[in-house]
């Protein structure tokens, strides 16, 4: 009993002197202490073990060293609140902060936004899909049918285990997925990661990236589609931007032509990145050929659309001063930090 009671002195020390600042000193004292394990508890469990004739006295003891440890719990509880030590010493407000580091967007993924948000004013509506494909969204309703040659241009990836799936060469499988849904008018913008089975140089990869457009709907003209295209490329790179058609050929447009813009760099006067043309070429379009609306169940004697299809690898490039693609894809942080801020 005496030796408890000397115990008890030396507790009291040591609780008068715990100073651990902030919230969690205090809830480190309460689990030491007061916790359902802690000291006072252990101590009230001692009460069987006193004479009887001492109890009361006893009692008394613990229960004043029990508010004791209480009070100096709330005054710690109550500092660390405060943001100040036990001892009343306040933080060095002068010490650095904690810096949390801010990331940054991908440039593509800034490219893609930028391209979409004008579309998007024009009332296009943002749509998804795939990227692991069947043949007939990929190729065949898109006029593209088995040992048509204009697949080799779009040679891709197949899955082993499933010899029906590949993966998609364009974001063009999404015009498919929309229309056959069967609501018209369709005002669509699809941007999208695309895959080809290409060498991996400084200019083109495995995968990269796409924004696909389309609108169906009746009288839709390749007047139209000039205008909107035509509005976007001065949204995009200012009014004195010029442009030109020139006729191509998709399977699935019928007109197609592919847009040029002036070489943003020389302004037309010829420099390498443009091979001395003064043109890039940013995108392919078109009017949607009929066979591709009957294969959606849309009757092309009613309907007409246009569609045309970017890459964003490219403008991102031109953008940001970038020579080399495969940096898009390597995760280097000393290449992505560079981009923190900009949007
Ligand atoms: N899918 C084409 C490609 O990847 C791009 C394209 C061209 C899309 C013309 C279109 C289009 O929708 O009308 O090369």
């Amino acid at each position: 009993m005496e030796q408890l009671l000397q115990q008890l002195e030396s507790w009291r020390k040591e609780i008068d002197a715990y100073n651990v600042p902030g919230a969690e000193g205090a809830e480190q004292f309460r689990i030491t202490y007061l916790g359902t394990k802690g000291l006072v508890k252990n101590l009230m469990g001692e009460m069987k073990n006193v004479p009887a004739d001492r109890k009361r006295e006893f009692g008394q003891i613990l229960n004043e060293f029990k508010q004791f440890t209480e009070a100096k719990y709330n005054s710690l509880k109550e500092a660390g609140e405060n943001g100040q030590s036990a001892a009343g010493v306040d933080i060095d407000l002068t010490l650095p902060g904690n810096v949390i580091p801010v990331g940054s967007r991908h440039p593509i993924s800034m490219m893609r936004n930028r391209i979409v948000s004008i579309f998007q004013r024009l009332g296009f509506s943002v749509a998804e899909g795939p990227e692991i494909e069947d043949d007939w969204h990929n190729f065949t309703a898109l006029n593209l049918p088995e040992h048509h040659p204009a697949r080799d241009m779009q040679d891709t990836f197949y899955i082993s285990t499933h010899p029906a799936w590949l993966l998609r060469t364009h974001t063009s499988n999404i015009q498919i997925r929309e229309m056959e849904k069967g609501k018209l008018p369709l005002r669509i913008i699809c941007p999208g990661r695309v895959y080809r089975n290409e060498t991996i140089s400084a200019r083109s990869h495995c995968f990269f990236h796409q924004v696909e457009g389309l609108y169906i709907d009746e009288n839709v003209s390749f007047a139209d589609l000039k205008q909107t295209l035509y509005f976007f490329v001065q949204e995009m790179y200012g009014n004195d931007v010029k442009v030109r058609f020139r006729p191509s050929y998709f399977p699935f447009t019928e007109p197609s032509a592919e847009m040029d813009i002036s070489c943003q760099l020389c302004k037309g006067a010829g420099c390498n990145v443009c091979k001395y043309t003064g043109w890039l070429e940013i995108l392919g379009c078109g009017m949607v050929h009929p066979k591709v609306l009957e294969h959606c169940n849309i009757d092309p004697e009613k309907y007409t659309g246009f569609a045309f299809g970017m890459g964003v690898e490219r403008p991102a490039l031109l953008k940001y001063g970038i020579n080399d693609i495969r940096l898009f894809s390597e995760n280097d942080v000393r290449f992505l930090k560079q981009f923190r801020g900009v949007v």
